[in-house]
């Protein structure tokens, strides 16, 4: 059996005092459809924050080119001034055209207008933990980061960033970076369906560092699976909550920042980290792998 604490327990960045809830919130879902312009009702988006954050949530993910701009201003609003254990972990390494698409934004002056960008939009001085975010949503693309991590080492040195992660990374990528700077976290493409990264989440943990998937629940592709549906009822909980709880139990570094714009998902998300799971569930999950149904992923 495997016994959840609140919120999953905490987590300490390698390095650092920064000490996270293992169940955090990602505010992708805040803004408008296609994570472009504002959403349908911006009170209710304050409503999800405020309450993630009364529940004792001390880990947002976000980025300046969701919206763009919007999902950060979102944020000063509903939490401004900050509570002093929040951490508010960015990414720069795109942005947006007036068509919604996403373009790579991987240049000096991209990163230190990113930069810029995130620390006005969410009234800060200096932006906590920032990932940069290398290849394509889908997987890695191998090549060398040297030039932007560089500049991010840079960036922290001026005081502007705390401490630096990688997305969409490969484990030679992170290699490359730990000899600019120190690496924290790593946010990659990862769920019950999705398990390319299984080795490097455990040579991850071997290096105390974190690991926070993205797209835990599927993403714009929930998450289907006649076993999932199964098991989630034997258990009394919704499919969603058991991906989530399998996340939290299959590797102590996962840090978890599920997506939503509803109340009611979100207090399913956290009560998720209470879920106990049976260690038959465990051996279930780990067999539906190949059979949970996620497709449609475009490459950028
Ligand atoms: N580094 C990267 O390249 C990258 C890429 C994508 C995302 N991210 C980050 O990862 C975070 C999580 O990813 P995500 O939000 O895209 O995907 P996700 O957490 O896997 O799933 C979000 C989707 O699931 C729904 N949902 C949430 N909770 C639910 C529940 N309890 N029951 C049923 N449906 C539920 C949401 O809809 P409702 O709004 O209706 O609840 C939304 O459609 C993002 O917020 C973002 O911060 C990073």
């Amino acid at each position: 059996m495997t016994k959840q604490t609140k919120l999953g327990g905490t987590f300490t960045l390698p390095g650092t005092t920064i000490s996270l809830q293992r169940m955090g919130y990602g505010a992708m879902q805040l803004a408008g459809p296609g994570v472009f312009g504002p959403p349908k009702d911006v009170d209710a988006a304050i409503a999800v924050l405020r309450e993630a954050i009364a529940a004792g949530v001390n880990h947002i993910d976000t980025s300046n080119y969701y919206g763009p701009h919007v999902t950060n201003q979102i944020i000063k609003q509903a939490l401004h001034p900050y509570p002093k254990d929040l951490v508010i972990v960015t990414k720069l390494g795109a942005r947006r055209s007036g068509d919604k698409t996403w373009i790579p934004a991987l240049s000096r002056q991209d990163l230190i207008n990113g930069t810029q960008d995130n620390l006005r939009n969410l009234g800060l001085d200096r932006l906590d933990v920032v990932n940069l975010r290398v290849g394509g949503i889908a997987e890695p693309t191998e090549g060398s980061i040297e030039e932007q991590v560089t500049v991010l080492a840079d960036l922290k040195r001026q005081g502007l960033i705390g401490h630096v992660g990688l997305s969409n990374v490969t484990p030679g990528q992170l290699e490359e970076a730990q000899k600019i700077t120190e690496i924290v976290c790593i946010q990659n493409f990862y769920n019950l369906a999705q398990r390319k990264d299984d080795a490097f989440i455990d040579s991850l943990a071997r290096q105390g560092i974190a690991y926070v998937p993205f797209f835990p629940l599927g993403g714009f592709t929930p998450l289907q699976s006649s076993a999932l549906d199964g098991i989630a009822a034997s258990l009394k909980a919704t499919p969603m909550q058991v991906a989530l709880a399998w996340l939290l139990h299959r590797s102590a570094n996962i840090l978890l920042i599920p997506g939503t714009s509803s109340l009611n998902h979100l207090r399913q998300n956290l009560a998720a980290s209470a879920l106990e799971l049976p260690s038959n569930a465990v051996t279930a999950l780990n067999e539906v792998a190949g059979n949970v149904v996620m497709s449609g992923y475009p490459t950028h």
